[in-house]
């Protein structure tokens, strides 16, 4: 494989300085992905051992390829990292220094046809990272209704013609189940004007990949766990690249940092809840250099707190 058919890693020297990678003896890389953070933190430092996690089998043969010669120093679990307690518990790992996600998908996911998240490309419409998910992409787009699909377009792909795009899905299929992403992007392409298409289509295939993937959940699941299992002073960080993530992210950290819940006219806190983690930075977005080196990375944001 060479290096340039790899997923490039976004802001990852960012994320090894902010987790002071060159001082942690163990760091959780809950998004393994084709292991360019893990490289990055096993560079840096001669000590560090590395935990990477993954949903998709592919990426935890190609990583465990990529990063064979750090010998015991790297291991590749495949799971979900919302069940990241369960999974570190079972290698023995308790207290962590450092964890870090690097949410949505890679270049070998995005990349690849028989997986169904390109619409560029004819593949089955998948979008599945990990085998477990319930649903795949093409059960949502034959067998939700209208109402549901617009709904999904509109929250998970902040869509303005969910409504739009969502009665052609249900026009078209009602001829022939839409089993093909080329399918399913034809009938995008016709629903909006001609130099709308290709946003629509990014965040029609985003919206389908949320929900077949439960992502948003699983953020949620992960965050509370991952500041469970860090020691005081270890730190998490979280990069996201839309909106819907970012939130989630902002909302909790912001729970954590200020738990207080006492109604805002008492004059001193009641409720006696301490903050359980501080900032280390509150937004981190790529150099210009970087998104012109990587287009991919222009929307990511890098948050990292620090446990009290
Ligand atoms: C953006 S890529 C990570 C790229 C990686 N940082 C690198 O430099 O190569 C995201 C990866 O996270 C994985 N992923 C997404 N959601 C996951 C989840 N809930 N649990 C485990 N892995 C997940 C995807 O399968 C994908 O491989």
């Amino acid at each position: 494989m060479r290096s340039a058919d790899y997923h490039i890693p976004v802001l990852a020297e960012e994320v090894a300085d902010g987790l002071r990678i060159a001082q942690v003896s163990r760091v959780v890389d809950g998004t393994l992905g084709d292991g360019g953070y893990s490289l990055c933190f096993l560079e840096r430092s001669a000590s560090v051992q590395v935990i990477g996690i993954d949903l998709d089998r592919d990426a935890i043969e190609r990583a465990g390829e990529r990063l064979a010669g750090y010998g015991d120093r790297f291991r590749a679990v495949q799971g979900n990292f919302s069940d990241i307690d369960t999974l570190v518990g079972q290698l023995g790992v308790e207290d962590l220094e450092a964890i870090v996600v690097d949410l949505g998908i890679s270049r070998l996911q995005v990349t690849d046809p028989a997986k169904g998240f390109m619409f560029s490309k004819p593949g089955p419409l998948l979008m599945r990272m990990g085998g477990a998910s319930r649903v795949d992409a093409g059960k949502i787009v034959n067998e939700w209704d209208e109402k549901m699909l617009a709904q999904l377009l509109w929250e998970y792909g902040e869509e303005r013609r969910a409504r739009w795009i969502a009665r052609a899905i249900v026009r078209a299929r009602s001829n022939n189940p839409i089993t093909m992403t080329d399918e399913l992007a034809e009938v995008v392409r016709r629903a909006v004007p001609h130099d709308h298409a290709v946003k629509s289509l990014a965040r029609v295939f985003q919206a389908i990949r949320i929900a077949v993937n439960d992502e948003l959940n699983n953020l949620r699941s992960f965050l509370p766990k991952a500041l469970q299992l860090l020691r005081p002073q270890g730190r998490l960080a979280v990069v996201s690249y839309h909106s819907l993530e970012d939130r989630i992210c902002k909302e909790f950290f912001a729970s954590q940092i200020r738990p207080c819940t006492c109604p805002p006219d008492l004059p001193i806190c009641v409720c006696g809840k301490q903050p359980t983690i501080r900032w280390v930075e509150r937004l981190v977005r790529p150099s210009e250099a970087e998104v012109q080196r990587n287009p991919n990375a222009r929307s990511a944001k890098l948050r990292i707190t620090e446990r009290l």
